[in-house]
């Protein structure tokens, strides 16, 4: 291992091991990382001893004032070396209480605290001392789980997942990073211990669902989610998508299925965790709308509009941010069927404006969105989607060339109208504002500062106002 540890920050660490007489390693993800060939700058230091007069003598070697930020609470301490991010704890033997997930640390040998760890593929070390510099210590089997891409847990999964329960979204949260399979007594084990999921806090589960959500092929995460009995503890919603109801021969899509693949669709074109989040929730409230019509078979109408409205709940049970972002993909939710009705042949410019306007500088997000919506079977089917989704972006794009939607505002403001007529904010002023807006995106009124003022006048009398030009 010696050649992935010739960074001289190693170095460094060994001579101040040697000078304390305390034995050091690096240990847990660096160590998976580096032997995966995955880039990272985070770098977890056990001492067996004080991980905190670690951190102070290698501070002081280093020299360049660098300073040590020290969690007395946790008996850690953390410096910063170039871009390295350098953790120092003392080795450490932990006990579970059932209640909470912070455990009893007691100090401990380098064993302990590999058997603490959460899976073998985390539990490896390579030794920073003198003697064994560069040696890796394996006691669980790690390097072949790489090597076989599993995950699996040092001891008996049942007690790891049961002792931090945060690790049975770790476990899927790696499965699909390095797209692994969980070995089979952990899966049980995780179905079995699913409920205890209930005493981590919301927002560490979100963080670890947004790294599944972040992975290239999250659809691998949430399969395991739904197996396992998790996502219907910590997010219903998405859970309920799944299943197919039949009458007669008539069933619907799965929409379970359906979304996981949307969500893999999307990941190839977008790194942006919000629009990986609206595709997610697009089809939320189908379960909420869905009807049986003799005629028609099934339907979701309105589903739409009721999953934006569900946005904001899902978002705040979640501990998603409630700002612009929540905003960006309700509107994404509420407008991803649009694109898709702009497909027949007879389409109005007027209709492709009133897109335009609506989705403001999110369109290509949208066309992103209903892009990766496009999911069936047949392939054919898939193909002859694409081709009249490509005309739909293409004449799109004309309308905007020519009309400019995109950022447009109309020319007449809500303070000009007020001036004009000498009066304060009222009914009339949004009144004239839309019927000024409506106009234009219909084509019936130029798009131009003088035609909008004449409409305005006209529009005035109409209501009885009085204007002095
Ligand atoms: N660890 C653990 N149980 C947890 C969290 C962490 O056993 N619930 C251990 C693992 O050995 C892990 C190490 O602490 O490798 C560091 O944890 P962390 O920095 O959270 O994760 P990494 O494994 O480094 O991976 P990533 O940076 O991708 O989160």
């Amino acid at each position: 291992m010696k050649e992935h540890i010739q960074h001289p920050i190693f170095k460094i660490i060994t001579q101040a091991a040697t000078d304390l007489k305390v034995d050091a390693y690096v240990i847990g993800g660096f160590v998976r990382d580096i032997i995966l060939n995955r880039p990272c700058k985070d770098i977890d230091v056990v001492a067996i001893g004080s991980g905190i007069e670690l951190a102070e003598r290698v501070a002081k070697l280093i020299g360049k004032n660098t300073t040590v930020k020290v969690f007395k609470n946790f008996g850690t301490a953390m410096l910063m070396y170039q871009d390295y991010e350098i953790e120092f704890v003392g080795a450490r033997k932990e006990s579970y209480d059932r209640g909470s997930r912070k455990p009893i640390v007691e100090d401990g040998t380098l064993e302990d605290d590999q058997n603490r760890r959460d899976f073998t593929i985390n539990a490896l070390a390579i030794s920073l001392n003198e003697k064994t510099f560069g040696e890796l210590l394996d006691p669980f089997g790690g390097l072949i789980d790489i090597e076989k891409k599993i995950i699996q847990t040092p001891l008996n999964p049942d007690i790891t997942y049961s002792d931090d329960p945060l690790r049975m979204m770790r476990a899927i949260r790696f499965a699909t990073q390095l797209n692994f399979t969980i070995e089979n007594e952990s899966l049980q084990a995780i179905r079995k211990n699913r409920q205890r999921i209930r005493i981590v806090s919301k927002e560490r589960i979100t963080d670890e669902l947004n790294k599944i959500i972040l992975s290239s092929t999250p659809s691998i995460g949430f399969k395991h989610l739904f197996n396992t009995g998790l996502l219907e503890i910590i997010f219903p919603e998405m859970a309920n998508l799944h299943g197919v109801e039949f009458i007669g021969n008539k069933g619907h899509k799965d929409n379970f299925y359906h979304t996981i693949k949307v969500l893999d669709n999307i990941c190839p074109n977008t790194d942006n965790l919000w629009l990986r989040w609206a595709a997610i929730l697009h089809d939320i409230a189908k379960p909420a709308t869905k009807r049986f019509e003799e005629n028609h078979g099934w339907t979701f109408h309105g589903h739409e509009d009721k999953g934006a409205r569900m946005v904001p709940s899902i978002f705040k049970e979640l501990k998603l941010p409630l700002d612009h972002k929540m905003k960006y993909v309700q509107k994404l939710v509420r407008l991803h069927l649009r694109p898709i009705a702009l497909v027949k042949d007879n389409v109005s410019d007027s209709a492709m404006r009133r897109l335009l306007f609506d989705a403001g500088e999110d369109i290509d997000d949208l066309l992103t969105l209903c892009n990766a919506d496009i999911t069936s079977k047949n392939e054919e089917k898939v193909k002859k989607y694409m081709d009249n989704f490509k005309l739909v972006e293409k004449k799109l794009k004309e309308v905007e060339e020519k009309d400019q939607m995109r950022n447009w505002q109309p020319p007449i403001s809500g303070e000009l109208i007020m001036e004009t007529f000498k009066i304060s904010p009222c009914r009339e002023v949004g009144t004239i504002k839309s019927a000024i807006r409506e106009a234009i995106i219909d084509g019936e009124l130029e798009n131009n500062y003088d035609a909008a003022f004449q409409f305005m006048l006209k529009l005035g009398k109409e209501l009885n106002l009085n204007s002095e030009a």
